[in-house]
């Protein structure tokens, strides 16, 4: 009793204190910036983009190695630093993207001679101190071993870099070069630059080819120099020669693969402490609209203006997260800030910069690729950025509309490479589902989804869906398929009957919304063709031994007589050199094996688990998949896996695997990420896993799991209200991660999943947490929805 009495006493005096504390020291009140670090992803294939850029903009400035893995432009593995360029993609497989017309400093010119200075990039890389290098929201700076210190903010379209010379000889006559080169030397014919010779002025643009698709575009500069000391002289460069007596050069590629080195420089008078601001402009519309861009984003080279006006832009994006700090160490801190700051570096928004077509909608680009982007970087941006979202779904909208098909994949203004479905349409319908309006074209965009059902595109590798006669007729897309309607690489059956069943599950819940009810029903029919593939008596052998599981999906000829391919073939532990990704002789799944497409039935989990044989065998196989290293966290067909213990009424083990890969598979060093970020892929999912909750993408669920902190609150950018997930005995050393109880609004609350309007409506989910797993979330009716039982699974 007395204990009692002295509990009631301490609780309502922490009651207390914490008013006072909350009112006078709110603790949420922090600046996230100080836990980005965009540093993360830029060694061991990460290819994260590390550099200086707005939300979403189409200016990336960074600095470029000449590493074998340069895709985002900077690397920390050990590579030098070739240039300092303004385009750039982030997290990227592929060939490195962009990186084009990059600019490189000299303090001075070998016996003060132009050509004592090394123009080819292959000659002039030059290495740094890694200590020297500073990446934040909108900056970045690195010193390179040749004593300059080079450091850029930018704008939308134009990039601003302040290049100070060491203090040398007060002779030295500082050189700067633009080299008409890209990051994977794709080049075409006829570059151009052109110096003007009283201000430095250097305006060109060149042709290049994308890094992952079909096609090419131009790009156009417009760059301008600001330094005290003033110009001393300037001209172009061609291979390792330079002259002042040209000022304008027109450039062939060179028959011999690396496009001969060409360009311009401009050189400085000497000058003690000499500074160079040098503004780049960027346009893919022209040179002139290149210099208007710079001229009106950084009229005077204000570059600390610019630089704490990218700071404000980041801080504002930003802003609707904020967890509880209370015992977390910082380092967890960094990898959920920087995740969700990596998913907003692109898609980059090139609205008023595409040369393809008129159009007063928005225009986005660099959608690299929705196949991955679908699964977690979309539906998080849907709830911290909504206004981008709406922006980019009109975007790609308005790119049906123009160019016929909605793109899988899309960069540089070029179509990019299809991997499995027509993933647009899932990022569409999560749109939709989660209510999104701001002024969308709901039937244009349904128009556009249901043509990648019904229409078969002539070049499939591109766009759209092939074998859709096939898919018409059998109902699965067969192994060695006769389609003589379109054309692209005849693999993966397996993996596009899965996407493409899902995707038409996304179709029929936008028809479900907009009352086309015979085109739902339709469309929930085809989404059950997943299951023509499934071999009910096939087994999966690892080294020779039964791993005891039968039942997995499998090829099957046009003749309905089935095919083989191995479960395990494509899989992590597959290390037999099989050939798994858009060669002709790839398999029938994607970048994945069979055991892990065996769960991608996102809609239909229910189902999934009978024919797998009831719930207990079913987590047996997640288990088994993720224990024995099947899968790999690394690669986004991975992501979903993790929560889908969810289905099988066994939450708790969603938390416990969530916790088993972050942070072991996602630190925050430089080769921290397990693969591509994939735009910001990688990013998201560490952002919602540590939220508590993940989004079954393109349906109106949402996985409970504890957060990874005491409490998280959103604030809605569309409503203004505030969310917030509070836990009940949280432990940062996090053994209470299992969920004993919960309550929504104050009321007990046992579903395991909860739906967008969490987010929107300002509610309050509190979790009770213990140290071993409960009956909550595990009853049939707790269960997250399937398209078989109409919203409910059943469990055995
Ligand atoms: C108040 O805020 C400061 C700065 O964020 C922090 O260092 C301090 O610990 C806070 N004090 C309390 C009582 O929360
Ligand atoms: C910089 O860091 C990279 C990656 O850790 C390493 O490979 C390289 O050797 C380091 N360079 C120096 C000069 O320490
Ligand atoms: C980088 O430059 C340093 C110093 O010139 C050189 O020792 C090193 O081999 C270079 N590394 C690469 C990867 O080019
Ligand atoms: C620099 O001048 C010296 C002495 O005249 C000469 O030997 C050397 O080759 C010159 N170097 C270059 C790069 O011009
Ligand atoms: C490049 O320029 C040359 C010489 O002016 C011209 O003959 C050729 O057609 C041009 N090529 C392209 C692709 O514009
Ligand atoms: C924070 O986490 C890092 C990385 O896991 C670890 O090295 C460090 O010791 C931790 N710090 C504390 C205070 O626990
Ligand atoms: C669909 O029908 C329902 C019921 O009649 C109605 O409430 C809803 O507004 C309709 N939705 C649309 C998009 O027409
Ligand atoms: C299969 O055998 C190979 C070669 O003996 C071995 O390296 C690998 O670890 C084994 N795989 C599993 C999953 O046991
Ligand atoms: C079906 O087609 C496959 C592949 O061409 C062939 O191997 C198989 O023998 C055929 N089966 C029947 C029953 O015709
Ligand atoms: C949300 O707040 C912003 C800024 O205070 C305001 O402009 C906006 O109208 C508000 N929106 C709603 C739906 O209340
Ligand atoms: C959790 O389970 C373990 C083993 O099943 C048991 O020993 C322990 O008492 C349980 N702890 C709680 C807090 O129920």
């Amino acid at each position: 009793m007395v204990n009692m009495a002295r509990a009631l006493t301490l609780l309502s005096l922490s009651l207390l204190l914490g008013c006072a504390v909350s009112s006078t020291n709110n603790s949420l009140n922090y600046d996230v910036l100080q836990y980005i670090d965009p540093l993360i992803g830029t060694a061991n294939g990460g290819d994260v983009f590390p550099g200086a850029t707005l939300p979403h903009g189409m200016a990336k400035a960074v600095a470029d190695t000449n590493s074998e893995s340069s895709q985002g432009g900077f690397t920390l593995d050990g590579s030098n630093i070739t240039g300092f360029s303004s385009l750039h993609d982030s997290g990227t497989g592929g060939l490195p993207s962009l990186g084009n017309f990059p600019l490189f400093p000299y303090a001075k010119c070998v016996n003060d001679s132009i050509d004592g200075c090394k123009y080819p990039k292959k000659e002039r890389p030059v290495s740094f101190d890694n200590a020297s290098v500073i990446a934040t929201p909108g900056y970045f700076a690195v010193t390179l071993a040749t004593g300059i210190k080079v450091d850029m903010t930018t704008t939308q379209h134009t990039s601003l870099f302040r290049f100070q010379f060491p203090n040398g000889d007060p002779s030295d006559s500082p050189l700067i070069l633009l080299d008409l080169t890209d990051l994977s030397d794709s080049r075409q014919d006829n570059a151009t630059v052109d110096v003007d010779v009283s201000t430095g002025r250097m305006t060109g643009s060149g042709r290049f080819v994308p890094s992952f698709g079909s096609g090419n575009y131009v790009a156009y500069f417009c760059a301008d120099f600001k330094s005290s000391a003033g110009i001393r002289d300037n001209g172009i460069f061609v291979n390792s020669r330079a002259t002042a007596d040209a000022k304008s050069l027109k450039i062939s590629r060179s028959i011999n693969g690396y496009p001969l080195p060409g360009g311009a420089w401009v050189r400085f008078k000497p000058e003690t402490d000499s500074t160079v601001l040098a503004r780049v402009g960027l346009s893919f519309i022209s040179e002139d609209q290149a210099c208007s861009n710079a001229e009106k984003e950084i009229p005077d080279f204000d570059f600390d203006g610019i630089h704490s006006a990218a700071v404000s832009a980041w801080k504002e994006k930003l802003s609707p997260i904020r967890v509880s700090r209370e015992g977390i160490n910082k380092t967890l801190l960094t990898n959920f800030y920087s995740g969700i700051y990596r998913t907003m570096t692109q898609p980059q928004d090139y609205t008023g910069e595409n040369p393809l077509w008129e159009s007063s909608e928005p225009y986005f680009d660099s959608f690299y690729c929705i196949w991955d982007l679908f699964r977690s970087q979309m539906p998080f941006l849907t709830l911290i950025d909504p206004e981008t979202v709406t922006k980019i779904i009109r975007s790609l909208v308005d790119t049906q509309q123009h160019l016929g098909w909605l793109p899988d994949c899309r960069m540089s203004l070029c179509k990019g490479y299809t991997q499995g479905g027509s993933n647009a349409d899932n990022v569409i319908a999560d749109a939709y589902i989660k209510g999104l309006t701001g002024g969308i074209d709901w039937e244009a965009a349904y128009a556009a989804v249901q043509k990648d059902a019904e229409e078969e595109p002539y070049d499939w590798s591109n766009e759209g869906r092939g074998g859709l006669q096939s898919w018409k007729s059998l109902n699965y897309i067969p192994v060695q398929d006769l389609d003589y309607i379109g054309f692209g690489t005849m693999t993966r059956s397996i993996s596009r009957t899965l996407e493409y069943a899902y995707n038409d599950f996304a179709i029929s819940q936008i028809a479900r919304g907009m009352n086309k009810t015979s085109d739902a029903e339709k469309y929930e029919k085809t989404s059950t063709y997943w299951q023509n593939l499934f071999k009910a008596d096939q087994t999966s052998f690892m080294n020779g031994t039964d791993t005891g599981f039968r039942g997995f999906f499998q090829p099957k000829y046009l003749n309905k007589t089935w095919g083989f391919q191995d479960p395990l073939m494509c899989s992590n532990l597959d290390n037999s050199g099989s050939i798994c990704s858009l060669q002709n002789s790839a398999g029938e799944t994607f970048e994945s094996s069979i055991w892990e497409y065996q769960f991608f039935v996102p809609h239909d989990m229910a189902t999934l688990i009978t024919m797998l044989g009831g719930s207990s065998t079913f987590v047996k196989r997640l288990d088994y998949m993720h224990d024995k290293q099947i899968t790999y966290i690394g690669n986004e067909p991975a992501f979903l896996t993790v929560y889908q213990y969810h289905y099988a009424g066994r939450p708790s083990k969603s938390a416990s695997r969530a916790h088993y890969y972050i942070p072991e598979y996602f630190g925050t060093t430089p080769g921290g990420l397990p693969g591509n970020d994939d735009s910001g892929t990688m990013g998201a999912f560490v952002a919602m896993s540590m939220m508590g909750l993940f989004p079954n993408p393109a349906q109106n669920v949402y996985f409970i799991i504890p957060p990874f902190f005491e409490s998280v609150q959103y604030t809605s950018p569309l409503t203004n209200k505030t969310s917030t997930i509070k836990t009940v005995n949280f432990d940062a050393e996090y053994k209470n991660i299992y969920i004993q109880s919960a309550t929504l609004n104050g009321k007990p609350y046992t579903k395991s999943w909860i739906d967008h309007s969490f987010f929107t409506d300002g509610m309050e989910l509190v979790l009770t947490l213990g140290r071993n797993e409960s009956s909550w979330g595990t009853h049939a009716a707790n269960l997250p929805p399937s398209l078989s039982t109409q919203g409910s699974s059943s469990i055995e």
